[in-house]
């Protein structure tokens, strides 16, 4: 009994479901369909081969007489694989839906042979290949197909006609091809054909006087030709025909009258001909209308006031005459009207700002006359809804309605193109929503108002061509998304205010031809969106920015300004730098002013000194006057930064108690040369050079030292001031025999200038090829300079500083003979070690500069300095430049040296000058030497360090031969 009852208990599970109705071959369908797709989101998860039944899977719905499945819809599960075969084990599925998953390979022919399949939607996958013949073939009761966005070929099968049970047959976007089957007006059943977005062709046949079910017929975006049905009229209870974008041509089939319930038409993009029929006005359950794109002609027929439910009517581009019928005023539910480009004249009409419209656009035609903007007040209470005004292109010349205001929700605003008088209404301010404001090319006058920073969502403001005047208001750094800002061909006054490089979305300035003056805001290099800039004839003056969009503008959109300099419109900038001139404190006009009589302010010597540094240029026009005030420098002040306080130095002609701009200039040292009584802190002015960094200039301190000042003309590429003190300080606290001192500094933030000490001798270049000491330089005097410039730079290494502009203008020479490097560190004031700026601003150090600058991928290390020093020791043993131009012919001098040196001759290299008094064991290692540090290969240059060493055996030369064999 015990053992029966324990047998029982183990076979009851098996018992049980052998009784059960089976495990159908539902599950085992759907198992094997699972079996062969890709599920990356797992959404088939309850699909269990466990289960008895799949009527609770997700997806699955059953017949609940049966147990049956009769419906799936798997629409986007983001499924991939086939459409397999275990679908057909299906026997009593009445609706499958896969649409928009990833489904690939071609239609299964045989899906519409299952039982009782009504609904098949397969739209939105990947399927290709043609839609096979067989699947209309025996289509059982196939109600409704859609195999639309796919990636169907082939053409339309011919059986789809036998396939009468069809409702809804749905082919849109594939690329489906040829003609349709002949034989497709046997469809009698078909509410709806979508066959849009492929590339049928050949004529719609005839024959459709059955179809007494068609509502939607879409054809949109084939290439079928020919006229349209001339019976379509029969369907009568055709909804939306849908014809756009082919090649039909002829009129309009007169039977489409009897479409009474017709709330859409569209025939955009063809080639229909001949007059609008009055009787289109009678189709009053028309909601849209679209005719535009086509040839056809004459008036618009006042039958269209009968369209009472017409939202949107588009009949653009046609060649329509006449004018606006007035009956229009009646289609009360019309949000968007569309007639543009047609040849229409007359006026505006009133009913355009009347009723509630949303969205208008008349642009190119012959309207004229005054818009009716009386109305436009009552507007707002109307409904205030126009989004979308465009008048462009037409006759009206009335002038702007001052409460265009009230337009509050109007987001796309075109008068252009038309002969508008008179000035922008401030009310413009109140166009909140606006983005885009296009009155260009007209005939506005007066000035850009202010409000127009009322304008928040502005992205595009286009008054090009008029004759506005005036400055830009800054307001406008308001409008903070704008992108476009088109003023060109205007009368426009004033500065560029820097308030635009605040609207960094900008992408499209043009402001050509206009009558712009002052200088540009270097804040502009801040837009970093921008992809084009036009200040083109205007009376801009000073420097082009450097930076950002600035390194690449073309030469044509700065061209017509002869007062603007920089590289770009190849004109140095350093003619019209201001150079030190002298003031003399005691009197009221400062010496030089001779030349500006015009001149007449009285400059207040508050405390003692005054320093102007003007150019002749400005002179003219007043003095840079930078009086040194408050130098209360007491001997008790700190000795590393005394700060004293410059005024005057942006507005040139202001006198100093009046200018809120003061200077700052601060010297490391010497407060002794600020004694009491200080008068002039510069007395001589004396232009040493220019370098890519700046123009340097000689001037004397009052107890006879000497300083040069250096007037940074990379001015617009300085850091902040607080980044410029930083660095400044930090060259400021280096001191080392070979390095030339920098004593102080000056800063407003659109002038630099860094004071060096003086150097007596001029530079290495002088000494060496201007023929300018009067005894040349010995082989001792030339060895100690290669030997001192190799500390100074062994010195800036060690504390972490590339020179990256080494020449011999860069080295000058003291009275002892020693060499002393300047110009270091004047890299790091720039906001980044850009390459394109260092190389442009050392372009003029040819021939020093090492080959890896030219490699964008190699990085730049000390190594660089330690190339352009080689190049000097070659230089100084020769004598001769880096690069030498001949009568035709181009001598690099490393390259000369080392073929020299190849074939055994490289005394022949040596200085003539020095008349072979050179001990040759030390000459021709130190040529070694050079050539070693020019290596092409960073790698293999020695430090500086190493030179120095190597300088110092071969002055005991029988050490140093290996080494350098
Ligand atoms: C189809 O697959 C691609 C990746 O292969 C995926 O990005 C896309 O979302 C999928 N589409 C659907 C409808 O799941
Ligand atoms: C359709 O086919 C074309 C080539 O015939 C292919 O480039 C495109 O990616 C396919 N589109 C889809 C959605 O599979
Ligand atoms: C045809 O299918 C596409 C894509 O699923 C759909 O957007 C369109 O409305 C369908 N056409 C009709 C007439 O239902
Ligand atoms: C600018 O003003 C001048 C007169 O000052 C006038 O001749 C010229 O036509 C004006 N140009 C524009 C574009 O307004």
């Amino acid at each position: 009994m015990a053992f029966k009852l324990f047998f029982f208990i183990l076979l009851a599970p098996l018992l049980v479901r052998a009784l059960e109705p089976v495990f159908n071959d539902d599950v085992l369908g759907l198992i094997v369909f699972k079996a062969g797709l890709r599920d990356p989101k797992a959404k088939l998860t309850s699909w269990s081969e466990d289960d008895n039944n799949p009527c609770s899977w997700v997806g699955v719905k059953c017949d609940p007489r049966t147990n049956r499945v009769s419906e799936l819809v798997l629409d986007g599960f983001s499924l991939s694989g086939h459409v397999g075969r275990g679908l057909l084990r299906l026997q009593f599925l009445q609706i499958l839906s896969l649409a928009n998953n990833n489904f690939t390979g071609t239609i299964n022919p045989d899906l519409p042979h299952l039982g009782s399949l009504q609904v098949i939607d397969l739209s939105q996958n990947s399927l290709s290949g043609p839609i096979p013949d067989e699947f209309f073939m025996q289509c059982g009761s196939l109600r409704v197909v859609s195999f639309a966005r796919n990636n169907l070929t082939g053409q339309i099968p011919q059986s789809l006609s036998i396939c009468q049970t069809l409702v809804a047959v749905n082919f849109s976007s594939n690329q489906l091809s040829g003609k349709l089957p002949s034989g497709i007006w046997y469809l009698r059943g078909l509410q709806a054909l979508d066959l849009s977005d492929n590339l049928l062709e050949g004529e719609v046949p005839e024959g459709m006087e059955n179809l007494y079910d068609l509502r939607v017929i879409n054809f949109r975006k084939n290439w079928f030709s020919g006229k349209l049905p001339w019976d379509i009229g029969s369907c009568l209870l055709l909804k939306l025909l849908d014809f756009s974008e082919n090649f039909f041509s002829g009129s309009i089939p007169e039977s489409i009258q009897r479409l009474s319930s017709c709330s859409s038409l569209s025939l955009q993009g063809n080639s229909f001909a001949g007059q609008i029929p009055n009787w289109l006005g009678d189709l009053r359950s028309l909601e849209m209308l679209d005719i535009s794109g086509n040839n056809f002609s004459g008036g618009i027929p006042s039958s269209f006031g009968n369209l009472e439910l017409l939202e949107k009517l588009n009949l653009s581009r046609n060649e329509f005459t006449g004018s606006l019928p007035e009956s229009l005023t009646n289609c009360i539910k019309l949000l968007a009207i569309d007639v543009s480009h047609n040849l229409l004249a007359g006026k505006l009409p009133s009913w355009i700002f009347k009723l509630g419209i949303q969205s208008v656009s008349l642009s190119g035609n012959r309207l004229s006359g005054s818009a009716e903007y009386s109305s436009l007040t009552s507007m707002e209470a109307s409904n205030g809804g126009l989004q979308v005004l465009d008048l462009s292109s037409n006759e009206f010349s009335d002038v702007l309605p001052s409460d265009i205001g009230v337009l509050s929700r109007l987001q796309f605003l075109n008068m252009s193109g038309n002969h508008l008088l008179g000035s922008i209404p401030a009310s413009i301010g109140k166009l909140k929503t606006a983005s885009v404001v296009d009155l260009s090319d007209n005939q506005l006058n007066g000035s850009i108002p202010s409000e127009i920073g009322g304008v928040v969502s502005l992205k595009e403001l286009r008054l090009q061509k008029n004759f506005l005047t005036g400055k830009i208001p800054s307001q406008i750094e308001k409008c903070s998304s704008l992108t476009s800002l088109m003023l060109s061909q205007n009368n426009l006054t004033g500065p560029i205010p820097a308030a635009i490089a605040n609207l960094s979305n900008l992408q499209y300035v043009d402001l050509s031809l206009n009558k712009f003056s002052g200088s540009l805001p270097k804040e502009l290099t801040n837009l970093s969106h921008l992809l084009y800039f036009n200040v083109s004839h205007n009376h801009l003056q000073g420097d082009l920015p450097l930076g950002g969009f600035f390194n690449t503008i073309s030469p044509s959109s700065v061209s017509g300004n002869p007062s603007l300099c920089g590289s770009v419109v190849n004109r140095s900038c350093t003619s019209v730098h201001p150079k030190p001139i002298v003031l003399n404190p005691n009197s009221s006009n400062p010496i030089g002013s001779s030349s500006s009589p015009t001149h007449g302010h009285k400059i207040i010597f508050s405390i003692s000194a005054l320093v102007a540094i003007g150019a002749a240029a400005f002179i003219a026009i007043g003095v840079i006057a930078v009086t040194v005030l408050n130098i209360h420098v007491r001997s008790s002040v700190s000795r590393s930064a005394a700060p004293l306080e410059l005024s005057g130095g942006e507005d040139y002609s202001c006198s100093p108690t009046t200018d809120p701009n003061y200077g700052k200039l601060v010297m490391f040292s010497g407060d002794a040369d600020f004694g009491a009584g200080t008068q002039a802190l510069l007395n001589k002015d004396c232009e040493l050079g220019r370098g890519g960094f700046g123009v340097v200039y000689r001037t004397v301190l009052r107890d006879g030292r000497s300083v040069a000042i250096k007037k940074l003309t990379v001015s617009s590429l300085i850091k902040s001031q607080e980044d410029f003190e930083r660095e400044v300080k930090g060259l400021g606290k280096i001191r080392h025999h070979n390095l030339v001192a920098l004593e102080g500094y000056y800063w407003t933030p659109s002038l630099q200038l860094l004071i060096y000490e003086y150097i007596p001798c001029g530079s290495l270049y002088k000494n060496l090829h201007d023929g300018l000491g009067k005894s040349c330089l010995t082989w001792r005097q030339r060895f100690n300079i290669i030997l001192g410039m190799a500390k100074g730079l062994a010195h800036l290494h060690q504390i972490n500083i590339i020179h990256y502009n080494l020449k011999s203008t860069n080295v000058l020479i003291d009275s002892s003979g020693a060499p002393k490097v300047g110009d270091f560190g004047l890299a790091r004031l720039l906001p980044t070690l850009d390459r394109c700026i260092l190389s442009s601003k050392i372009q003029s150090a040819l021939g020093y500069m090492a080959p890896e600058f030219a490699c964008q991928t190699v990085k730049i290390t000390e190594k660089c300095d330690v190339y352009g020093f080689g190049i000097l020791v070659l230089e100084v043993v020769t004598g001769k430049r880096p690069v030498e131009y001949m009568e035709d012919d181009v001598v690099v001098l490393c390259d000369m040296v080392r073929g020299a040196l190849e074939e055994g001759r490289v005394e022949e290299c040596l200085d003539q000058k020095l008349l072979g008094n050179f001990p040759a064991d030390e000459a021709i290692p130190v040529v070694k030497l050079g050539l070693i540090c020019a290596s092409q290969v960073p790698s293999n240059r020695p430090d500086m360090n190493e030179v120095i060493n190597i300088l110092e055996l071969i002055q005991c030369p029988s050490e140093v031969q290996e080494e350098l064999e």
